[in-house]
């Protein structure tokens, strides 16, 4: 796993982390970020406001997607019970079923026409995409002539903070969330191999993005990154 990679098999063991925490996955997030993770999506989706097409990559149980003020919002995710988890929360929140649709794939190949959508959201799903360059290059063909793409996810803001972060992943978070601490290892481990916001916007705009701006949020333990085809 480094900054940019992960082999299929670091990928099918993240992913087999992620499908276990389907059913808490909600919990775990408030948990251990405190309800801070709520506001970060919160300020996400502001973004949205006014859009016609939203797509979500690496959507999960729609933690954000609900929040998302787009006409319509495409959920992509390459784990069906995701999806599944998803369709419930629709059902039992009685939001608007037809708002959203579903796609099951991965961002490297996403099963969508060019200059298709408004705004592409990348919500804590970035760190785990196997080919970070070819993800973000399917994304700039997806999305329309000046359409937004937002990264939102844990920051690295400095040594001493990222270590820090990381002691916290690692060592504390697990003991908040006991049933769940072995999941936690991915997390930690995801963490490690990503690269600072800096680094990631010097990949977005090698994949042709313009205007990039990052955000960081909760004094640098989130960042959002914003950029335009
Ligand atoms: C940590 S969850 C984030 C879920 C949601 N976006 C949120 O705000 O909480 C990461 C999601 O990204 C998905 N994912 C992992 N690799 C992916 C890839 N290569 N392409 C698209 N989605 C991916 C996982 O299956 C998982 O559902």
């Amino acid at each position: 796993m480094d900054n940019l990679k992960m082999s299929k098999e670091e990928w099918n063991e993240v992913e087999n982390t992620l499908f276990e925490m389907v059913p808490d996955y909600d919990k775990i997030n408030k948990k251990i970020t405190f309800g801070m993770d709520e506001k970060w999506r919160g300020a996400a989706a502001l973004e949205s406001e006014g859009t016609c097409t939203a797509l979500e990559v690496g959507s999960g149980p729609g933690t954000l997607a609900v929040k998302l003020m787009s006409e319509k919002v495409i959920c992509l995710d390459p784990i069906p019970e995701m999806h599944a988890a998803f369709r419930q929360k629709i059902k039992e929140n009685f939001l608007p079923e037809d708002k959203f649709e579903f796609l099951t794939g991965s961002c490297e190949s996403i099963p969508l026409p060019d200059n298709y959508v408004d705004i592409v959201y990348c919500a804590f799903s970035f760190r785990d995409f196997y080919d970070k360059e070819k993800g973000l290059c399917e994304i700039y063909r997806v999305l329309k002539n000046k359409g937004k793409l937002i990264i939102l996810d844990i920051a690295k803001p400095g040594k001493i903070r990222n270590k820090l972060i990381y002691f916290y992943i690692k060592r504390i978070a697990p003991l908040l969330v006991w049933k769940s601490r072995e999941h936690i290892h991915y997390l930690a481990e995801t963490y490690k191999a990503f690269a600072s916001p800096r680094y990631y916007a010097k990949t977005v705009e090698d994949a042709g993005f313009k205007k990039i701006v990052i955000k960081f949020l909760s004094f640098g333990l989130a960042f959002m990154l914003v950029a335009r085809k």
